[in-house]
């Protein structure tokens, strides 16, 4: 299968996927979400494969977010088509793959970068990685089941500030917070996944399956929460705060916002 913004290779029952926009630091839009399904589907199919790791091109980002340029004129309806139909082709596909998926965060996770990241099964960072979930700053909310998988990974108080705040946190807070595992400087981060995806070949690939299985059916009372997320991302379209957040990131410059 041939890809336009990401790179698929296969070494040692380890599949590496990595996100290839980095003019765009990595920014994911409609086709390469698109293409990460393909990926994900196929890594899923090929039984030489048993575990994957996903990481971004270049030293600066492993994805910076939706793709704010493809979205910014959307209407209430089509914010929640984005949301609903990223999640399930996405970011819900990759979190219930029965094959072990790991993040290698290299840099920017933010918005969509983030809760991608997330929704892998672990996440490791270079030393370098920047995280967080700006969107608020935009006039809208996580879409792509951030609300939900960052209380789960960090708690709700930290879940909050973070959201809240539209901030940044370092790689070290990231550690502590328990949202990646493990930091080592960025030229050891590949290393390092591709150590802990080894090491995970060596177990049963079908009883590895059943706990993601079974890990994962302990947050599933939380299925009503992904709804409400796409709900209020949605909404978030209809707003003179989103139309000012998305034209002035566009524009570069400061958002003013109205509050409608
Ligand atoms: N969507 C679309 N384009 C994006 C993007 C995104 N999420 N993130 C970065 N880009 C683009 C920039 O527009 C720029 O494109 P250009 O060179 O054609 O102007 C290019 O990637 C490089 O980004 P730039 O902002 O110049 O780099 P920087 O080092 O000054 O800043 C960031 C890096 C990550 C702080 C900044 O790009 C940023 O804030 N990105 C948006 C993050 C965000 O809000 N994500 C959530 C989206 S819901």
């Amino acid at each position: 299968m041939s890809y336009q913004n990401i790179i698929v290779s296969i070494e040692n029952e380890i599949a590496l996927v990595t996100v290839n926009r980095p003019k765009k630091l990595n920014a994911l839009n409609q086709e390469t979400i698109r293409e990460l399904h393909g990926a994900f589907k196929e890594v899923e199919r090929d039984k030489t494969v048993k575990v994957a790791i996903l990481t971004g091109s270049g030293e600066k980002a492993f994805v910076a977010g939706a793709d704010i340029a493809e979205f910014a004129d959307f209407s209430v309806k089509e914010g929640k088509e984005l949301a609903a139909q990223g999640q399930k082709m996405l970011f819900d596909f990759i979190e219930n793959l029965s094959k072990p998926v790991i993040a290698a965060v290299n840099g920017f996770a933010l918005g969509g970068g983030l809760e991608l990241a997330m929704a892998c099964h672990f996440r490791v960072a270079s030393d370098t990685a920047k995280l967080g979930l700006p969107e608020v700053s935009l006039g809208v909310i996580p879409g792509y089941g951030g609300t939900q998988r960052l209380p789960q990974l960090v708690g709700k108080g930290r879940a909050m500030e973070m959201i809240m705040t539209a901030g940044m946190i370092g790689a070290p807070t990231a550690l502590e917070y328990g949202l990646v595992n493990h930091v080592v400087p960025q030229e050891e981060l590949l290393p390092l996944a591709q150590k802990l995806a080894q090491k995970i070949t060596n177990n049963s690939s079908v009883a590895i399956g059943h706990a993601i299985k079974a890990i994962n059916a302990g947050f599933m009372n939380t299925v009503n929460g992904y709804e409400t997320e796409v709900s209020a991302f949605g909404e978030c379209f209809g707003t003179d705060d989103f139309a000012e957040g998305t034209t002035a990131f566009l524009e570069k410059r400061k958002a003013h916002f109205p509050g409608s």
